[in-house]
């Protein structure tokens, strides 16, 4: 599934991130461009990586 479809970034890639070691938005946004353009996918891609921390 999509989260940003601004980047194209989908909920995998967000996970793959945090497998790989990334714990904040700030770094997802770094990497994957996540939130960096209309910004309406922050708040769902937080949860994301919000869940896979609190799963790991
Ligand atoms: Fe992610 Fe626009 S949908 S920045």
């Amino acid at each position: 599934m999509y989260v940003c479809l601004c980047k194209g970034v989908t909920d995998k890639a967000i996970k793959q991130k945090v497998a790989e070691g990334v714990c904040t938005m700030r770094e997802l946004k770094l990497c994957l461009g996540v939130g960096s353009q209309c910004g309406k996918c922050t708040c769902q891609a937080s949860q994301i990586l919000h869940n896979e921390l609190v799963a790991e």
